[in-house]
């Protein structure tokens, strides 16, 4: 699981992802008439901005490459194998939350384990957003009411060849995802769907008292 991703291509990426993020805000409030957050004062502090947006990039990575290591090989995945995939993405993506402060979650329309079903109405409008922009990458929301003060960054998971072995067609999946999956949703993709989102929320802690005191004032 080494992450050997050279540091510039990660900045390339985190300063390509900025620029779609803030078309994506502009997008998204047309359609949905919410606050823009770009345009507010952030209520979150922009290190931790730009270290969600790296973090979400380096998620991806993580995947696509343990992914890469099932291709060209001719055996079913077997539960080991399933192990060095999804499981671990999502295990990191808990790690990467509690190591900031943050929640961060995978969610899809289609979903493989129920724990990552779509879980509020702004989670729905993100990925049917995601779904009708091909080219938008990521973008940020102000925080629901049920989370409180901060921010969410949510960011798009594509489909990639190397998915297909455990997202293809209904029957084509290995057996142990047909086991311990009963009321999976996740198959049937193509390369280049839009496989689901990241979702991270970052709450704000230092900032909500002095908030609070203004709107009092
Ligand atoms: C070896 C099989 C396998 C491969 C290859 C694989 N996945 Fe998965 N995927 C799974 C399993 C199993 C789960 C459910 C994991 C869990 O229980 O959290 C899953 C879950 C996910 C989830 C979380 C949402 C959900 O449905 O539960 C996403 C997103 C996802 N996969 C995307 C991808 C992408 C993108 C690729 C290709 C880069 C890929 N997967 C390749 C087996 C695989």
């Amino acid at each position: 699981m080494t992450f050997t991703t050279p540091l510039q291509r990660l900045t390339r990426l985190a300063l390509s992802t900025l620029l779609l993020m803030l078309v994506g805000v502009g997008l998204l409030t047309a359609r949905t008439g919410t606050a823009l957050a770009a345009e507010a004062s952030p209520p979150v502090d922009s290190a931790a901005l730009s270290k969600a947006v790296v973090a979400m990039e380096q998620l991806d990575q993580l995947r696509i490459s343990l992914a890469s290591t099932l291709e060209g090989r001719t055996e079913e995945p077997t539960i080991e194998t399933m192990k060095e995939v999804c499981k671990p993405v999502g295990m990191r993506a808990i790690a990467i939350g509690k190591e900031n402060g943050w929640q961060v979650r995978q969610v899809a329309s289609k979903y493989r384990n129920p724990d990552h079903a779509l879980a509020n109405a702004q989670e729905r409008q993100v990925i049917d957003l995601f779904h009708r922009h091909p080219e938008i990458n990521g973008l940020w929301e102000p925080a629901t009411s049920e989370q409180g003060i901060g921010l969410s960054y949510y960011r798009r998971i594509n489909v990639v060849p190397s998915c297909m072995a455990c997202h293809g067609t209904k029957a084509s999946r290995p057996a142990f995802v047909r086991e311990n999956y009963p009321d999976d949703k996740a198959f049937n993709f193509k390369v280049g769907d839009l496989r689901g989102m990241y979702a991270v929320f970052i709450p704000d802690k230092q900032s909500a008292p002095a908030t609070l005191v203004n709107v009092s004032d």
